[in-house]
Formats: C-alpha cells, sequence, structure tokens
C-alpha cells in the first residue's frame, strides 16, 4: 500500500532477482570441504573483486544490508556479501554452496510474506550494486539491474517522456515484482510488469550466465514471468517502454469516504466494471484504515488516469458521483511523482525514501474476477469492528487494486506462467502489530484469515487465487500459478534448479 498504510500494497513482491554473462570459469577458492562460517568468510575474501565487501554482524554494513522492511518472518544471516559484479555473485554462490551455507540473493528487500524465516543463518548476498536504469529512448527499451528500486525507473524515464507500468511503492524491485507477474497502474494499457519484459540475463543455481528471452531459451522464458525467482539471479533485465501522455502527467483524484458509504462505493465500483469495464488508462486503489483525526474508520479510494485532467474529470464520474465523499481533491501530477501525492500525501517525499524495518505485519491477498459487493461491505465492517475490539491493530489497513486490465486480459491465459489475467481487482490486507509486541493471528480471532476466506468464496473463481506479491505465503502452488502452470513449472525447476538452491519464497514442488 502507500505510505499512509502500514503496507505497502500496490506492489509487491520480492526482491530477488536474477542476473546474466556467459559461464566463465570463475576462479574460486572453495571452502576446502570445509562447513561453517570461517571456511565461508575465508573463502569469499580470497575470492571476491576488490569492490565488493564482506559484512559479519556488528558490522553497520551487515545490519544496513539485511535490514528488511517487514520486522516479521525474517531470515537470518552470519555473513553478507555485498557483490560488486557478475563474478561476485558467482563465487559468493559457489563458496556458499561449497560450505554448505543456505543462501538468498536479494536486492530492496520488501519481500514480506511468511516462509523467509525458515532461511537461518545463512549467507546473504547483496546486490544493491547492480542499480543501473539506462535508457534507449529510440528504441523505446530500457536495461535495469536486478535491484533497482520502482522509484528509480519513473525518474529514469520521466525526462525522456517516457512511462512504465511500475506499481504504486516507490522502494519496491522492479525486477523482483515483475517476476512475480507486476501489477500496477497503467497495466490497463500495457499489460503485467512482465509482459513488457524483452529479455533477462540470468545466471542459473549452477552459475551459468544466459540469457532468456521469446528467442533464446523461450520455456524458461515462460517460467521466469511468474515464478522468476525460482529459477535464478536475474543480473539485468530489458523492458519495453511507453510515450507518456498529457506531458509526462497523470490526472490524480483522491476520495475520503465514511464507513457508511462503502457499500455506494463497491456497488459503483460493480456497475462501472460491470458495463463496459474501466477505461483503459484508469487505476482505482482504495485504502480501509482508521482515522485517528476523527476517530473512525475511513475507505480512502485514489484513482489515477494516465492522461489529461478533462479526461480523468470524466472517467471518475462514476466516483465523483456517489457525493458522500469526507473530502476529495483533483490535481494533475508529474508521472513520476504520483506516489508521493495520492492518498492526499501531498507531495510527501517520505514516501520515496527507502527505509526499512519499519512494521511486524501479515499480508494477504486474493484475486478476484468480480465484484461481489456484500461480501466486499461485510468485509469492510470486520475490519472495523477489528479496530473496536483490538485498538492495538490501528495501524492496519486493507486495500483493493481496481486497475483497468484491458491489456493484461488479452493476452492468452498461457501466455506467461502468471495465470490470474480474468481478475479485476485484488484484495489485500495489511495487519500490523504493535512494536514490540508479540501478537499473532491467533490473539486476534483468526481474523486475516477469514477475511481471505470470505472475499475468496466469493470472487467467481475456482477457490482461493492469489497474485504471488500479496501472497501470505501459505498458500499451495496451485493457488499462486494454477493446476495446469505446474507441470510445466515443475519440469523447469528439476531442469534447472534440481537441488532447490532457490527456495526460500514459494518454491516450485519439485514433485
Ligand atoms: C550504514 O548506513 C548508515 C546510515 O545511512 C551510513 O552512515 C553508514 O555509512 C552505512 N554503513 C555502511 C558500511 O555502508
Ligand atoms: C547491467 O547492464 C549495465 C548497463 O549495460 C552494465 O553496466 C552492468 O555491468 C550490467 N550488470 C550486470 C551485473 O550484468
Ligand atoms: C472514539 O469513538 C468511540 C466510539 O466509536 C468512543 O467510544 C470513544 O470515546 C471515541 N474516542 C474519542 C477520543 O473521541
Ligand atoms: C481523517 O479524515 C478527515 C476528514 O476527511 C481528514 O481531514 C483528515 O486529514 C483525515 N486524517 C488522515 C490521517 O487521513
Ligand atoms: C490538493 O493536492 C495538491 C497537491 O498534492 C495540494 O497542493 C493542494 O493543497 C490540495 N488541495 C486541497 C484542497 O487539499
Ligand atoms: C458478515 O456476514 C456474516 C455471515 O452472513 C454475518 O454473520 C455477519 O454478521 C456479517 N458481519 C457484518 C459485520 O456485517
Ligand atoms: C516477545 O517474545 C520475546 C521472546 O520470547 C520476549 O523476549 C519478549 O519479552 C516478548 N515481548 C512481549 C511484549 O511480550
Amino acid at each position: 500500500m502507500k505510505l499512509s498504510l502500514g503496507f505497502p500494497l500496490a506492489v509487491l513482491p520480492v526482491s530477488i532477482f536474477l542476473g546474466a554473462f556467459t559461464a566463465s570459469a570463475a576462479s574460486v577458492a572453495t571452502a576446502g570441504g570445509g562447513t561453517g562460517r570461517d571456511s565461508l568468510v575465508n573463502c569469499l575474501r580470497s575470492s571476491l573483486s576488490s569492490a565488493s565487501s564482506v559484512y559479519l554482524p556488528g558490522d553497520s554494513g551487515f545490519a544496513n544490508d539485511t535490514i528488511r522492511w517487514n520486522r516479521y518472518y525474517q531470515p537470518t544471516f552470519t555473513v553478507v556479501a555485498a557483490v560488486a559484479n557478475e563474478h561476485d555473485v558467482r563465487v559468493s554462490i559457489i563458496c556458499a554452496t561449497s560450505s554448505k551455507t543456505p543462501f538468498l540473493v536479494t536486492g530492496p528487500r520488501h519481500g514480506f510474506s511468511s516462509g523467509w524465516q525458515s532461511l537461518t543463518d545463512g549467507l546473504e548476498i547483496y546486490t544493491g550494486a547492480f542499480n543501473q536504469v539506462v535508457v534507449d529512448a529510440a528504441a523505446s527499451t530500457m536495461t535495469i539491474g536486478g535491484a533497482v528500486p520502482m522509484k528509480d525507473v519513473g525518474d529514469a524515464l520521466q525526462p525522456y517522456g517516457k512511462n512504465f507500468p511500475v506499481a504504486g511503492a516507490s522502494c519496491v524491485g522492479m525486477v523482483g515484482a515483475s517476476l512475480g507477474a507486476g501489477i500496477g497502474r497503467l497495466q490497463g494499457l500495457y499489460g503485467l510488469m512482465h509482459d513488457s519484459l524483452i529479455s533477462a540475463r540470468l545466471m542459473l543455481p549452477n552459475t551459468q550466465v544466459i540469457e532468456v528471452s521469446q528467442r533464446s531459451n523461450p520455456e524458461l522464458f515462460w517460467g521466469l514471468r511468474g515464478a522468476g525467482f525460482n529459477f535464478g539471479v536475474v543480473l539485468n533485465a530489458t523492458y519495453r517502454v511507453y510515450d507518456a501522455p498529457a506531458q509526462g502527467t497523470n490526472f490524480n483524484a483522491d476520495f475520503e469516504f465514511p464507513l457508511s458509504s462503502v457499500r455506494a462505493f463497491y456497488q459503483a465500483m460493480h456497475d462501472q466494471i460491470a458495463n463496459g469495464g474501466l477505461p483503459a488508462p484508469l487505476c482505482v486503489a482504495t485504502g480501509l484504515q482508521f482515522n485517528r483525526t476523527i476517530n473512525a474508520t475511513t475507505l480512502k479510494a485514489n484513482a489515477v488516469y494516465a492522461g489529461s485532467e478533462a479526461e480523468g474529470r470524466r472517467a471518475v464520474q462514476f466516483l465523483t458521483n456517489i457525493g458522500t465523499d469526507l473530502r476529495h481533491n483533483f490535481t494533475q501530477i508529474p508521472w513520476n511523482r504520483l506516489n508521493r501525492n495520492v492518498n492526499f500525501l501531498n507531495n510527501n517525499p517520505l514516501v520515496d525514501q527507502c527505509t526499512p524495518g519499519g512494521v511486524r505485519g501479515d499480508t494477504y491477498g486474493v484475486a478476484f474476477n468480480t465484484i461481489n459487493v456484500d461480501a466486499h461491505v461485510n468485509m469492510s465492517y470486520q475490519f472495523d469492528a477489528m479496530f473496536t475490539k483490538y485498538p492495538e491493530m490501528r495501524s492496519s489497513g486493507n486495500g483493493g487494486y481496481f486497475c483497468a486490465n484491458q491489456a493484461v486480459a488479452s493476452k492468452p491465459a498461457h501466455y506467461t506462467s502468471y495465470p490470474w489475467r480474468e481478475a479485476v481487482g485484488h484484495q489485500t490486507w495489511g495487519f500490523v502489530y504493535p512494536a514490540g509486541s508479540n501478537t499473532t493471528e491467533a490473539d486476534i480471532d483468526n481474523i486475516p484469515k477469514k477475511l481471505r476466506a470470505l472475499i475468496a468464496a466469493t470472487a467467481d473463481t475456482r477457490g482461493l487465487n492469489t497474485y504471488i506479491g500479496f501472497s501470505h505465503g501459505d498458500e499451495s502452488a496451485e493457488t499462486i500459478w494454477s493446476g495446469e502452470h505446474l507441470n510445466r513449472l515443475r519440469a523447469l525447476k528439476r531442469q534447472y534448479d534440481p537441488k532447490g538452491l532457490f527456495s526460500w519464497y514459494h518454491p516450485i514442488p519439485l514433485r
């Protein structure tokens, strides 16, 4: 979610990457048969390039590079290899495997689902140096490093008059998010983030570097787009980019509704989607939160339209017509400044400051093919009742993503390994527990799983469908990829990662 919600919604996923190069025989002093931290550290220090760093607990670089956005479900590490180049990634993987140390390749570290905590005493291979964005305006492409956050993509494209379907969270890794799909603004025009992926330089688990594209390793290219974090490290990725409308500005409409208006709001959304759909340039995102100023739960709705103010006002007329908002504000905003302005944020620069470690939370998400108004209203009132019964949960929020989906749904269901292209929206929840508490779901009547079940049961889908970027971590593989895609993915996993080295986040089951 946006800054205003505890959880960055519009985004998502995981900060795991892939990378590239042709495999050269890296000269690595392996751990010499030894195991444990000393042999790992010796191996790293004698093999890494001089531009890299090795950090141990207590070093400031260790804390800087391991702190995660969600303090819940954290993996633990005994060593960090802050790598500078492809060679360093390769030798780090070799040192880890030869010393029998579990490892995680990571960048912005916004992945928040449960499961990460199963990695203990590992090596973190930190790729923050892979932060370049190179725009080729004439070709309408960009090549970005595996650790580039969304905001850097926006800032790099804006001067060229280009845009891209980035998500609404500035600090989430672009490559990590797009490996899972990448939903967000502009998807009605250009599809999922990974629908714009042209090629990736991928370091496989065996440290060979290959190019993955429609022409080169096409089956792996299919699997990369939906389950990419299972197959290695994306070092660099090249995407198509687009000409921005309205001189690089978007129309932004913010509304804040009282709880008593949630039925009118979801009915309006339902009717608009059922009667012709949202206009392709439109994305509506909601945030239901406790508003401390007025001591009541409210529903914020943010609508962004990629175009002029005149067109944008027409596109959001169905929301303006509700007429019961507590306040609204319509503005025209530079495309790369949206995140710090949506939801009445009034150009708040904190939104773009990637300061991690802020929350201890549980996230859930459900994709739906239809908006069941009764279920969304009931869910909203149950959330409000949670704030009353458990006031310590008042930093929590839930958010819906209703981005137009024309360009997503126009691709065949098997175009990539992400399966839920028909979804008209995604409902997410961010349950934020008080700092320092040990509160768990069981202490709040298991409300999270009950709300997920309520929306899933009325979603007009076959069972629970979840976009991995909004997953909790307890979902079955079928819930994430569909049974149809799972067999194909399993074959790829057996071929490229038979030892399951890249399996800390939604591993594809090998059998
Ligand atoms: C860790 O972050 C702090 C604060 O940004 C900075 O002053 C310090 O130099 C960093 N340490 C390393 C080793 O990067
Ligand atoms: C990624 O691409 C950039 C720009 O072409 C290049 O400078 C960089 O070395 C590449 N990084 C890796 C890890 O391949
Ligand atoms: C907030 O509202 C609740 C009822 O919804 C009331 O019991 C409580 O006293 C109010 N608190 C303040 C500070 O007004
Ligand atoms: C709470 O709602 C009121 C009325 O819409 C608004 O003025 C105030 O800014 C809101 N507070 C927050 C934190 O959003
Ligand atoms: C509307 O938003 C703009 C930009 O964020 C801000 O400058 C302006 O003060 C806001 N207007 C109102 C009435 O809140
Ligand atoms: C939600 O629906 C359930 C089942 O119909 C009902 O028992 C419950 O009272 C409803 N809750 C709210 C807050 O409307
Ligand atoms: C939470 O659990 C930890 C470890 O068991 C304990 O040290 C701490 O005191 C607990 N905190 C609270 C607020 O109960």
